[in-house]
């Protein structure tokens, strides 16, 4: 801008509406009646489905409320582009003027792009960067979306992020886009306590990864001033707001995922678990995540190749104290913060806290539990160097050392 380098003065914070509480979606009907709807379609998988009665209890809500509701149940777990293909075609029928999602990140991640792709026809690859496709920007407004979690981790309720498999390709890809980002949340932690113990566990520690992450991101006043608030970045870096939010996440998660772990009946805990992952959501949405998220996407694709369906969660916790061991020096305070906030102030080093933290729920102790050894390490630290979106917001300088040596620090802890 003028030839100077001018850094960013601005911040924006987006986020859904959002109703939280128990028995909320009782209300669905009512909250898209407000919009005037009068066909939708739920968005889900098998599981949800068949073997619990969400679904019932939503198109219970909306025949009170005279909207027609179908249903598609076709979601798989971390979506690929023929599952979510199906999920467009079916949508094409029917002409919906309104969708929600029921469960976790990937069906609310699938309901984006279903949605996205009526709303505005085009090939589902069309809208992700190339090589993968012709990266498309978002149109425009999607239609009326509802997202209602029935995990407490993937914040996708919050963000205008979609991820997905490209089959053809073996790698996950993401596109953002605010346009993306639910109309509304809505949060019943009713809805969270058939999780088992180590969904609980993975998709747990995918929120408090958000938090960290978020929390130490590059602060949005060191990034260069955009040409124009049309290329403000979706990850605008860490800003006062989303650290009182990451910081508050942090502290719920530190004291409510054990619990929640140990008892899922324990309502309170999973009340505050469901809370605290749309805290860290908005926190992440906004300020961004960037090391070892950047790691997580490349781990889960050679975790693929050697037969291995990793939970992201558990991809992305795997590096978070090996980054946090390389961060600490740069950010004493906020890292003291971490530590204190997940150990009850028993630990005082970040890097410790955490990997403490993580053992006790279950979780591999390192890269090598997950079959990752020394020869991996290249092909991580290339791919994750490609992710340049959440690099760019990353603490220090992303250099193929700093990525090198969290990952040797992940092998084991
Ligand atoms: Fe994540």
């Amino acid at each position: 801008m003028n030839g100077f380098n001018i850094t960013e003065l601005v911040f924006e914070l987006r986020m859904p509406y959002a109703k939280f509480g128990i028995g909320a979606l009782y209300e669905i009907g009512y909250d898209f009646s407000k919009q005037k709807l009068k066909k939708v379609l739920i968005v889900t998988d098998d599981y949800i489905s068949k073997k619990t009665d969400y679904v019932e209890r939503a198109v219970s809500s909306f025949k009170q409320n005279n909207i027609v509701a179908d249903v598609w149940d076709g979601v798989e777990p971390e979506p690929s582009d023929t599952s979510i293909q199906e999920g467009i075609e079916f949508a094409k029928k029917g002409e919906y003027d309104g969708f929600v999602a029921i469960g976790g990140g990937s069906s609310i991640d699938t309901a984006k792009l279903i949605d996205l792709c009526t709303t505005y026809p085009a090939e589902l690859s069309d809208y992700f960067a190339p090589p993968i496709g012709k990266g498309l920007p978002v149109p425009g407004p999607i239609k009326f979306l509802v997202a209602v979690p029935t995990t407490s981790g993937t914040g996708s309720e919050t963000t205008g992020t979609a991820v997905v498999t490209f089959v053809t390709k073996k790698s996950k890809f993401g596109v953002t886009h605010e346009y993306l980002i639910p109309k509304m949340a809505i949060l019943d932690p009713l809805l969270t306590i058939s999780m088992p113990p180590k969904l609980t566990a993975s998709t747990g520690v995918d929120a408090l990864m958000h938090a960290i992450e978020a929390y130490l991101a590059k602060p949005y006043n060191t990034r260069e001033r955009p040409q124009s608030p049309l290329s403000r970045p979706a990850y605008q870096g860490s800003m006062p707001i989303t650290d009182f939010l990451a910081e508050k996440a942090i502290l719920l998660i530190g004291e409510h995922l054990p619990r929640a772990y140990a008892n899922g009946l324990n309502i309170e805990a999973r009340a505050n678990m469901h809370l605290a992952a749309f805290i860290a959501g908005v926190a992440f949405g906004n300020a961004g995540v960037h090391l070892a998220h950047a790691l997580a996407l490349p781990l889960s694709t050679v975790a693929m190749e050697k037969g291995v369906k990793l939970p992201h969660g558990v991809a992305a916790g795997v590096f978070g104290p090996g980054m946090l061991k390389v961060l600490e020096p740069f950010y004493p305070e906020k890292c003291s913060i971490i530590a204190n906030y997940l150990s009850g102030g028993a630990i005082s080093c970040a890097h410790e806290a955490l990997s403490e933290f993580i053992k006790t729920l279950g979780l591999p102790s390192g890269l090598h539990e997950l079959g990752i050894t020394e020869n991996d390490i290249d092909a991580l630290v290339d791919a994750a160097l490609m992710n340049k979106r959440l690099l760019s917001i990353s603490p220090i300088i992303p250099e193929r050392d700093v990525l090198k040596k969290i990952v040797i620090e992940s092998l084991r802890y």
